[in-house]
């Protein structure tokens, strides 16, 4: 009997490599800390809950960081999520399975929820992308493949990581409605780019860099 029928992950994705999973946390690190002393942010602190300024620290607000820094490809749930047994038999799936990928991460964001890495998916990458995962979290909208793709970088204390991906998608509505966010100042150094504000305490900062960063597809069985 084939042992994919019946042990299906938690999760397929690309795990990032020891050595740039440990960068891109302090990249995360970084970045809260650049985007939290912004004069700008500090101005807009009610969505995050907080009156005054000298409460807030993002680095504790994001209470919870993820074991394994990944990019969830298709979450199966260990085969109750629907679609994932369909998943998991296709070829491109078991051709790419322990094959190591370039992650290119183009945008970092944070909201009062969430803080991830936006990345860009390559054709090839794509191939490994479900054709609903966007509509699946987002049913009304329609976006390119691949818009969800991100790297959960932390969450506040209750908050699931799922919604790092919902967040992002927010954004992109946004910016699909033609809203480019308010321009609000610069980060600089390892998270160089604009940072762009998009009410509701929605934060993205476009990297001037794109970073990049060695992964694995594969499972996670938990
Ligand atoms: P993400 O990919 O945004 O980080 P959990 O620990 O909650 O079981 O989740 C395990 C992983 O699967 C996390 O990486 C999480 O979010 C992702 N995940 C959880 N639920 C879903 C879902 N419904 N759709 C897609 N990814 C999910």
């Amino acid at each position: 009997p084939s042992l994919e029928k019946d042990l299906l992950p938690l999760y397929f994705g690309w795990f990032l490599a020891k050595r740039d999973e440990d960068s891109l946390r302090k990249t995360s690190h970084e970045f809260l800390e650049q985007l939290g002393n912004l004069k700008a942010f500090k101005k807009r602190l009610q969505a995050y809950g907080y009156e005054d300024k000298h409460k807030l620290d993002l680095l504790k607000h994001f209470a919870k960081t993820p074991n394994i820094l990944h990019c969830t490809s298709k979450f199966c749930d260990y085969g109750k999520a629907a679609g994932s047994e369909e998943y998991a038999r296709q070829e491109v799936v078991k051709k790419s399975y322990s094959k190591g990928y370039t992650l290119h991460i183009t945008a970092l964001f944070a909201t009062p929820r969430t803080v991830g890495a936006r990345l860009e998916l390559t054709e090839e990458q794509l191939l490994l992308w479900p054709l609903d995962a966007e509509r699946e979290v987002m049913p009304k909208d329609t976006f390119p493949r691949g818009s969800r793709a991100h790297v959960t970088l932390g969450t506040a204390a209750e908050v699931q990581d799922v919604q790092t991906g919902i967040d992002l998608l927010e954004f992109i509505k946004l910016q699909q409605a033609g809203r480019e966010g308010e321009s609000l100042g610069e980060l600089t150094g390892s998270v160089a780019g604009k940072v762009s504000y998009f009410d509701n305490g929605l934060w993205m900062v476009n990297l001037s860099r794109k970073i990049e960063v060695k992964s694995i597809f594969s499972g996670y069985y938990g």
